[in-house]
């Protein structure tokens, strides 16, 4: 039996950029039912384009609230960097912040907020950092195109996910003009993207990706979604197995014809000490009469986000005294956090995971006479906020 083992890149998916200072764009394609206890796609894009002319490419640290969510290093002005996460709202409000680390301005292109289903994507605890999300083989629109890079994304798939084209030669394209029904399966799969799909070129052959993860201990979530798109004979028959790591994960799937069905964890996988790569296999049964295929993947990584937001009752009292006081200091996102970014003026408590207290507030240098008008850029923090209600 020949092995096929491909290494699967991790994209970066490309979208609408703003260009501009600091433009923010917040762009919401649902609006049903906002608030909290929602899972939310939420995706940042930055693409410097020296825009401010000093031809410096900076890194800063990227907050989800008060936990940090990662670090954006701009390596060149062209490029666009994009983050994303699946995250549970336990609050009204989510804050994306940036932090200046001392490598110049942060900077942010675009910021997109998708509510999602709320039976999908659910980790047994933490957020879903987007590793990578493929759509397999070709479609059609691209071959005719002659375009060998094109995301498909928002109107095609209902809650804009982005899917980058992923295939290879090893690999055969296959695909189906009809149309491929999603509407019993929550993930929304875009028919688009099902209905084209990777096989291996022999039969016998198995479909195999594997990476080298940069943290051994990352912790991953698979959610790979298949449909036949082929219509089969009476005589023939395509059934396989998955297995991560060696391990059988699940046994004797065989696809419906035009219906999608995806495939996920429950719990999250770690690549095992003995070995340098996380590896997935789709090999058929002993009986299939047709290679295995795949139709899309995603694959996450948890951020456990462990760091707890401002107790409430301190964050609803010191937005009062705001207000009275009409203080007009940039006071925007959680008031103790990010730890060492707490409001101006705040002297904050922390210990563990527990909720930060404030502990003192000092206004006596004069937010209550002059005004301050903030300047973005020279915020040592920025904090973007999106009430869930004006939107
Ligand atoms: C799956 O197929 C590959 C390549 O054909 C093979 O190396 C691997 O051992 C197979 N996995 C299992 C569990 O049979
Ligand atoms: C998901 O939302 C539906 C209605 O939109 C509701 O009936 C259901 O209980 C919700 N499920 C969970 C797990 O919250
Ligand atoms: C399948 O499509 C990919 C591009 O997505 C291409 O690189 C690859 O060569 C194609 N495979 C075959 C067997 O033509
Ligand atoms: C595939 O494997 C089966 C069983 O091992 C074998 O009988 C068959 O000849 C193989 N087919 C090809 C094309 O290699
Ligand atoms: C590696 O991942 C673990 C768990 O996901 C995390 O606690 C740790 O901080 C990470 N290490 C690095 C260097 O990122
Ligand atoms: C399946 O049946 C078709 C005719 O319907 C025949 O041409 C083909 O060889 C058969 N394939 C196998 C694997 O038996
Ligand atoms: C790692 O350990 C597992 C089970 O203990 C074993 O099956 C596997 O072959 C080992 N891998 C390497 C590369 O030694
Ligand atoms: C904040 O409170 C701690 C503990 O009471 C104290 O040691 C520290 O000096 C205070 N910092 C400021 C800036 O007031
Ligand atoms: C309050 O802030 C002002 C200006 O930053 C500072 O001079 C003063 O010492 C602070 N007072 C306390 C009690 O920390
Ligand atoms: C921002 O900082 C620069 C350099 O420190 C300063 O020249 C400029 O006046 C500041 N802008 C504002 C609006 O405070």
């Amino acid at each position: 039996m020949e092995s096929k083992v491909l290494k699967m890149a991790k994209h970066f998916l490309f979208a609408i950029i703003l260009h501009g200072a600091f433009a923010l764009t917040v762009v919401v394609h649902s609006q049903d039912q906002l608030g909290k206890d929602r899972n939310y796609l939420i995706r940042a894009s930055f693409m410097y384009g020296n825009y401010d002319g000093k031809g410096k490419t900076p890194t800063f640290d990227l907050y989800l609230g008060v936990n940090r969510w990662g670090t954006v290093a701009v390596s060149d002005a062209s490029s666009t960097i994009s983050k994303e996460i699946i995250h549970l709202s336990s609050s009204e409000d989510i804050y994306v912040c940036l932090v200046n680390t001392g490598y110049g301005t942060p900077f942010i292109s675009v910021l997109e907020l998708r509510p999602l289903p709320n039976d999908t994507y659910i980790p047994k605890s933490g957020s879903l950092e987007l590793f990578d999300r493929a759509n397999c083989g070709l479609s059609f629109s691209i071959k005719w195109a002659h375009i060998t890079f094109v995301s498909i994304r928002y109107k095609d798939d209902v809650i804009d996910r982005l899917w980058s084209p992923f295939g290879a030669s090893l690999w055969r394209n296959i695909s189906t003009i009809q149309t491929v029904d999603s509407s019993y399966n929550s993930y929304q799969l875009p028919s688009v993207v099902m209905s084209t799909a990777v096989t291996p070129l022999t039969t016998n052959d198995s479909i195999g990706l594997y990476w080298s993860p940069d943290n051994a201990t990352s912790q991953y979530y698979f959610y790979m979604h298949f449909a036949e798109i082929e219509k089969l004979q009476a005589n023939q028959s395509r059934e396989f197995n998955i297995f991560l790591n060696g391990k059988l994960w699940y046994e004797a799937l065989s696809p419906s014809y035009l219906a999608a069905t995806t495939i996920f964890s429950r719990t999250y996988r770690t690549k095992p000490d003995n070995e340098t790569y996380f590896q997935i296999w789709i090999n058929k049964t002993e009986t299939s009469t047709l290679p295995p295929l795949l139709n899309a993947i995603e694959i996450y990584t948890v951020n456990q986000l462990l760091q707890a937001q401002t107790d409430q009752k301190d964050v609803d009292s010191i937005k009062n005294i705001k207000s009275m006081y009409r203080i007009k200091r940039n006071w925007q996102g959680d008031p103790c956090g990010p730890r060492d970014c707490s409001w101006d003026g705040l002297n904050c408590s922390y210990s563990n995971f527990d909720p930060p207290g404030i502990i003192s507030l000092n206004l006596s240098s004069s937010g209550l006479t002059g005004e301050i008008a903030p300047f973005i850029s020279n915020l040592t923090m920025i904090c973007f906020h999106r009430s869930f209600t004006t939107f």
